[in-house]
Formats: C-alpha cells, sequence, structure tokens
C-alpha cells in the first residue's frame, strides 16, 4: 500500500475544516429555522444569524453590510453581476465591456452570451507570458460607451495577481463599472479587495466553506447602487437580486471558514510561501517552464509545463502521490490546450502541458517535494541522466 495521496488541488476546492462542518451541523439540525419567518423565534435567530454573518462578511472587503447577497458561488455571482448590468448597458446605449482572455468559464460565457445574443462588443485582452494584464492596457481601451470592466483578482490556473485595486482607482469617478472575480483571490490576498470595487465575486469553497455558497458585493457609489436588473424571480429576497430561501447554515459555514481562514492568514502565507520554495528548489532536478510571472502571484499556486512530458500521464503516473490538476479541458477525445496558458502567448506544447500544483501547508500531510521531483526528473530522461 503506498503513502497516502497529498491534496495539491485546493484552486479546485478545499477541505471543510471539522469546527465549520460543527457550525453548518448545529444550523441544520438545531437552530434550522427559515430567516424569512417572521412569526416566530426559530426565524428570529436565523434571520439575526444571517445579519451577523453578512455584516462580517462586508467588513472583510470594507463593504456595508447591506451591499452583501448571499449566491450559490463565484458561478452565479458573475451571472447576476454581469447579466444583471446588461439592461442597464442597454437603456443607456453603453454596451462595450472589457475582460481578459485568461477570465474562468464563468465570466467568459454569460459576456459570450451578451455578445452573441444581446449586440454588446466585448474585448478580450491577452495579457503576455507574464499572466498579468496590464491596468495600461485596459485603460486603453475605454470608450463612452464602455458599461464595465470585468477582471479577475487571481488566475485560478497560473496563480497571477491581477491589478485590481490599482484598475478601481483608475475607474473610480468614471460611468465604467468595474466587477472583480475574485473566486481565487478573496481572504488570501485581502487588502485588494477593499478598493473601491462595484462587484465582488466570492466562492465559499475555495477558502474552506462548503461547496455551493459563495457571495456578491455590489458596493454603493455615494448614494448610487450598481443599477443591477434581476435574472431571476421568486420571494425577494436578497434585494430581489437572488431570490429564494436563504441556505442559512451554508451562510453560517461561509461565515465560519472565513473567520477561520483570515485569523490564520498569516501563518498560512508564510507557510504557502515556504512550501512554494521547496517545490521550487526540488523541481530544480527537473527541466521545467514556470508559467506566470512568479513575482506577481498568490503563494499556493504554481502552473509548471515539464519539457518532454505530457500532462495528462503525467497525472495519471503520479496519482499515488500526488492529486493535481491541468488547466485544459477535457474533451471526450482529446485535449484542449488550456485558454489561460494559450492567452498568455505560450507554445501550443507547453499550454497544453501545464500542471496546476495547488496547496494549503496544512493540510498536505507529509508531502515530499523532493520524492515528487525525483519521480518526474526519471521520466525525463536526458535530464536524468545528465545529474
Ligand atoms: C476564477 C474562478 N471563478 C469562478 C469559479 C467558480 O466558482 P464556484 O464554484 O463558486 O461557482 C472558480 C472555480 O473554479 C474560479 O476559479
Amino acid at each position: 500500500m503506498g503513502a497516502v495521496v497529498a491534496y495539491l488541488d485546493v484552486a479546485a476546492t478545499t477541505r471543510v475544516d471539522p469546527q465549520v462542518a460543527d457550525v453548518v451541523l448545529h444550523w441544520m439540525t438545531e437552530d434550522f429555522g427559515n430567516a424569512g419567518s417572521r412569526t416566530h423565534e426559530f426565524g428570529a435567530r436565523a434571520k439575526k444569524a444571517v445579519h451577523e454573518a453578512r455584516s462580517f462578511l462586508a467588513g472583510t472587503v470594507g463593504a456595508k453590510t447591506e451591499e452583501v447577497i448571499f449566491t450559490s458561488g463565484a458561478t452565479e455571482s458573475n451571472n447576476i453581476a454581469l447579466l444583471g448590468l446588461a439592461p442597464h448597458g442597454e437603456q443607456t446605449g453603453r454596451k462595450h465591456v472589457i475582460t481578459s482572455a485568461i477570465e474562468h468559464k464563468a465570466v467568459i460565457e454569460p459576456l459570450q452570451h451578451l455578445k452573441e445574443t444581446r449586440g454588446f462588443e466585448v474585448d478580450f485582452l491577452e495579457p503576455g507570458p507574464s499572466g498579468r494584464v496590464s491596468t495600461e492596457a485596459v485603460l486603453e481601451r475605454l470608450r463612452p460607451d464602455t458599461l464595465l470592466v470585468s477582471l479577475m483578482h487571481v488566475n485560478n490556473e497560473t496563480g497571477v495577481i491581477q491589478p485590481v485595486a490599482e484598475l478601481a482607482e483608475e475607474l473610480r469617478g468614471t460611468a465604467t463599472y468595474l466587477h472583480v472575480d475574485a473566486a481565487q483571490g478573496y481572504g488570501k490576498v485581502p487588502q485588494d479587495l477593499a478598493a473601491p470595487i462595484d462587484l465582488i465575486s466570492i466562492s465559499g469553497h475555495k477558502i474552506g466553506a462548503p461547496k455551493g455558497i459563495g457571495a456578491l458585493v455590489t458596493r454603493r457609489r455615494g448614494w448610487d447602487k450598481v443599477p443591477l436588473s434581476p435574472i431571476m424571480f421568486g420571494g425577494g429576497q436578497e434585494r430581489k437580486l437572488r431570490p429564494g430561501t436563504l441556505p442559512v447554515a451554508l451562510i453560517m459555514g461561509l461565515y465560519e471558514a472565513v473567520k477561520l481562514f483570515l485569523e490564520n492568514r498569516e501563518r498560512w502565507e508564510r507557510d504557502a510561501r515556504e512550501m512554494r520554495e521547496q517545490m521550487l528548489a526540488a523541481l530544480g532536478k527537473t527541466r521545467f517552464h514556470l508559467n506566470g510571472d512568479a513575482s506577481n502571484s498568490v503563494p499556493h499556486i504554481l502552473n509548471v509545463t515539464f519539457d518532454g512530458l505530457n500532462a495528462e500521464a503525467l497525472i495519471v503516473r503520479l496519482k499515488e502521490q500526488v492529486a493535481i490538476a491541468t488547466g485544459s479541458a477535457c474533451t471526450s477525445a482529446s485535449y484542449t490546450p488550456s485558454h489561460v496558458l494559450m492567452a498568455m502567448g505560450l507554445p501550443a506544447e507547453i499550454a497544453s502541458n501545464g500542471l496546476r500544483f495547488s496547496w494549503f501547508p496544512d493540510q498536505v500531510g507529509d508531502f515530499d517535494p523532493h520524492g515528487l521531483a525525483e519521480t518526474i526528473a526519471h521520466m525525463q530522461p536526458d535530464v536524468a541522466t545528465d545529474r
């Protein structure tokens, strides 16, 4: 029997801490009331708890309590933000949108939808090999009819941090709204999200909360609300923008997970950085290409292509040691190159074989980067014999 497989795929999803699971269980089995029930104590307790969670989460991005809407995750938040702003663009004749070609599909597809079915013009900016879109490149594309800029906080494949805070300052006072998909960066690079960003999408399961919970922050500009139209209709919950009975237990799980993460953030960052250094030192045994600018990256995501090695074959080969992923989408018979690495202008050979390692240092057990590098080096025969 081999050793336990080390989980190095936190960019896909994270483990729920038992302390968080306990809180979720409590709000499912004991305080199980509907936060919308006005006629009894069960409802009142749930409502009060949700208010406390909302207020805490708002504080983490410097927003006001009423500016936070609970959703099922970043995909839904992105859809409410992007599709919800479209009617305002149509009414005001501002139908130009700027985004990047390295966004998650949960941004690219709603914007493609607006382009294909509602006559929006969408610029997809390519970042170049650094993987970082420049603020200047965005500003150069700004037009009087630019309704929205949508730029992700941290890229989910490379870990590269995008200049969202700088962009927010530049767009402050203009008529263009800024949406940031912060699924990967929320809590990890907290200072950025306190900037005057109009719309922020948050995903719970990337930060230790259960899957199926997230939030959208819709920050006011002075007294002016972001003019979002609902994309769903129902009981009017969440300022009518996300109708449906509030998942109180999941909301309380998100609250607990974020609290726990932020309490330990400094240690997390230090340990994640140390592990990154160990990984890079160990990988020195192999020949690899580092994808994206390491000096502008979160400490826990690393994207590399190993010379001459097929990423899918490598994942299968390493399966007993580590759980990792590629950025490539798998279609039935063939693997398409990662749209992120392609948009960075990397050659198809490199873009098709990128591997993403992502970790929470306290969850990798006795994972040994040197053992991993050793195995990979032996699969690169020319490298192995050189040593
Ligand atoms: C950048 C980014 N945006 C959006 C999502 C989707 O988030 P959720 O699973 O919460 O819908 C992810 C998750 O993979 C992501 O990495």
